[in-house]
């Protein structure tokens, strides 16, 4: 039983590894949303929202963008849009069996949604399919809002890695989401 259900795994993967990601409108809250992957002429809309987010600091440059969307891993990069404008994006590369989610944000008019969350679940699907085991992130060790959402959704404490963000050496604390077989 236990290999077939195994066998049946692993076709589906073939299936859906690699796989273009299917853009969609989505209902999240009751309102409507657009969600898509990310093209390299998106980048300037990342560039703003992370304007908004974090005080007109960029952690990400056009150029960490740029890399990011041509790695050679297999990787997910998504914006989600309401009536034509980008209010969040989410980022995420494969190594090995872990999916590491790079990069997330959403606007801070639209935050407390469910926007994070919802593009959050995308990447768990897209680590699904691609046969991980784990979705890893680093998170500030201030950052308890986005803490608070990633446990929400089931990631656990990892290990703390000091001196990570190197302006003002604060230290991450990487989380882990153990993806089970359902
Ligand atoms: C962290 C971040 C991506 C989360 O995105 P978000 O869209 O605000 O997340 P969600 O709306 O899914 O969840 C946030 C809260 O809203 C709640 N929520 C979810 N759906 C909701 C809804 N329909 N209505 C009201 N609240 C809702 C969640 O339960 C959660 O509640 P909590 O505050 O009690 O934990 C976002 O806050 C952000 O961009 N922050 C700044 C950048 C940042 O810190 N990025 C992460 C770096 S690691």
């Amino acid at each position: 039983m236990l290999k077939k259900f195994n066998l049946f795994h692993s076709i589906l993967g073939i299936f859906f590894k690699n796989r273009p990601y299917d853009e969609k409108e989505v209902e999240i809250s009751s309102e409507a949303y657009f969600v898509r992957a990310i093209k390299l002429d998106d980048i300037k809309d990342l560039l703003s929202i992370e304007r908004e987010v974090y005080a007109g600091e960029l952690p990400w440059t056009k150029t960490a963008f740029l890399m990011e969307l041509q790695a050679a891993e297999p990787h997910l990069y998504l914006l989600i849009k309401k009536e034509e404008k980008t209010v969040g994006f989410i980022g995420c590369r494969i190594f090995g069996k872990d999916a590491h989610i790079t990069n997330v944000a959403v606007l801070t008019h639209n935050q407390g949604k469910g926007i994070g969350s919802f593009l959050i679940r995308e990447v768990l699907q897209f680590a699904k399919n691609n046969g991980c085991e784990t979705v890893s992130l680093e998170v500030r060790i201030s950052n308890k809002n986005a803490q608070r959402v990633y446990r929400q959704l089931g990631f656990v404490s990892n290990t703390i890695k000091p001196n990570y963000y190197t302006e003002n050496k604060e230290d991450a604390l990487e989380m882990i989401l153990y993806l089970k077989e359902e």
